[in-house]
């Protein structure tokens, strides 16, 4: 079990948002969650999102993975970085637990690098928050401060600018963290062969909520309804939108945007929504129901499928949203919401009286057989 060896809010009040920070022996006693050779065996899976960078005589290269060997590659100068890493692997998903106290909804994934001695991926700009979490090995990260930068065409897929002058300056060590908050320039420079792993949060952009709720609004087909004025009269001013007809177009996008009940299961869904590939896998066979009854009935633990984002509302615990979907809860069950959604395993006395509810079994059956949750080893 990973622990932090710092008061988290203590530093989310201190530099969340605000500004870059070390953080030597971020982690109590750590251990590194996964070895190289099976970052190496992640990066030959085809669901898996990975590439390699690298950067021999300057000449920077970036490939994507499936990779079926790692032969030919260079073991200076390269980088192999593995995205969503915690969906894939028991290792990275408990390395992201004492992060808990941080909002799912904000997390995005853990990425893992293997870094060869002098790899990375150049000076760059990310627009997420990040715990980079140092394993074995030794990094030298550089972060500069926030402010406009020349973005340099070494390549198309690293989005590198051209330098930058460090705020920071330092080597990371097995167990240190560094925090950087979006937009801080930086970059890391590998001393030693080294594994680091990034834990990421990214915030919503104001267009893209917007952007996201007018899909939802097409998809659900709300507001499908023309302007309607049985009352319209004529006017000199051909060309002139008058002020009473501009206030009534607005009210008409306004009461779309203000339908409550919308807006609340678009951003559920939304913000459910796993931006990264998650290992799935329906029940084979399939659970029957007096099977899952006795399960439960005798104590044993379902866990979630590392990365599923179940969320609820804190007004509204009657719904909940499991990766882009809204799913009410049976009558009489809005308890439940709270252990699908803030616990990654549960077991019926969890869910206390309602374990029995035949209408919440029910739904926890088609969860375990869709392979939403399984029984934990
Ligand atoms: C790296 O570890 O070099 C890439 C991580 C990052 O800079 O975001
Ligand atoms: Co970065």
């Amino acid at each position: 079990m990973y622990q932090l060896n710092f008061d988290l809010n203590d530093f989310l009040t201190r530099f969340w948002h605000k500004e870059p920070v070390v953080i030597k022996n971020g982690f109590i006693d750590f251990e590194d969650p996964i070895s190289p050779d099976e970052v190496a065996g992640l990066a030959m899976e085809e669901e898996i999102d990975s590439r390699f960078v690298s950067n021999l005589d300057g000449n920077w290269e970036v490939q994507h993975g499936p990779f079926e060997s790692f032969e030919s590659f260079p073991d200076t100068h390269s980088q192999l970085i593995v995205q969503a890493a915690n969906h894939w692997h028991p290792g990275p998903r408990a390395l992201s637990e004492p992060f808990r106290g941080l909002p799912n909804w904000l997390f995005d994934d853990v990425m893992v690098c293997l870094s060869m001695p002098e790899g990375g991926v150049g000076p760059h700009i990310d627009q997420y928050d990040v715990f980079i979490c140092q394993g074995m090995g030794k990094r030298r990260w550089r972060v500069g401060d926030k402010g406009e930068y020349k973005d340099a065409n070494h390549h198309t897929g690293l989005r590198q600018i051209e330098g930058f002058d460090p705020i920071i300056d330092e080597i990371l060590e097995p167990g240190d963290i560094l925090y950087i908050p979006p937009g801080f320039p930086h970059e890391g420079n590998t001393i030693e062969v080294s594994l680091s792993y990034s834990v990421g949060y990214r915030s919503p952009k104001k267009q893209e909520l917007l952007n996201g709720f007018a899909d939802f609004v097409l998809t659900n087909e709300l507001g499908d309804k023309h302007f309607y004025d049985p009352n319209i009269q004529t006017r000199d001013e051909h060309g002139m939108i008058p002020t009473a007809e501009y206030n009534a177009l607005n009210d008409m996008l306004m009461k779309l945007i203000n339908d409550e009940d919308a807006k609340a299961r678009w951003m559920g869904e939304q913000l459910s929504q796993s931006r990264h590939e998650l290992d799935i896998m329906p029940a084979d066979p399939p659970w029957q129901s007096d099977e899952l009854q006795q399960f439960m009935e005798d104590g044993l633990y379902l866990e979630k499928v590392s990365g599923l984002k179940a969320l609820y509302h804190e007004d509204n615990p009657s719904l909940v949203f499991i990766n882009g979907e809204t799913i009410e809860l049976p009558e009489g069950c809005e308890a439940a919401a709270k252990v699908f959604c803030d616990m990654e395993y549960f077991s019926g006395e969890d869910l206390g009286a309602i374990a029995n509810n035949p209408a919440l079994l029910a739904l926890l059956l088609d969860f375990c057989n869709q392979g939403l949750w399984y029984p934990q080893a």
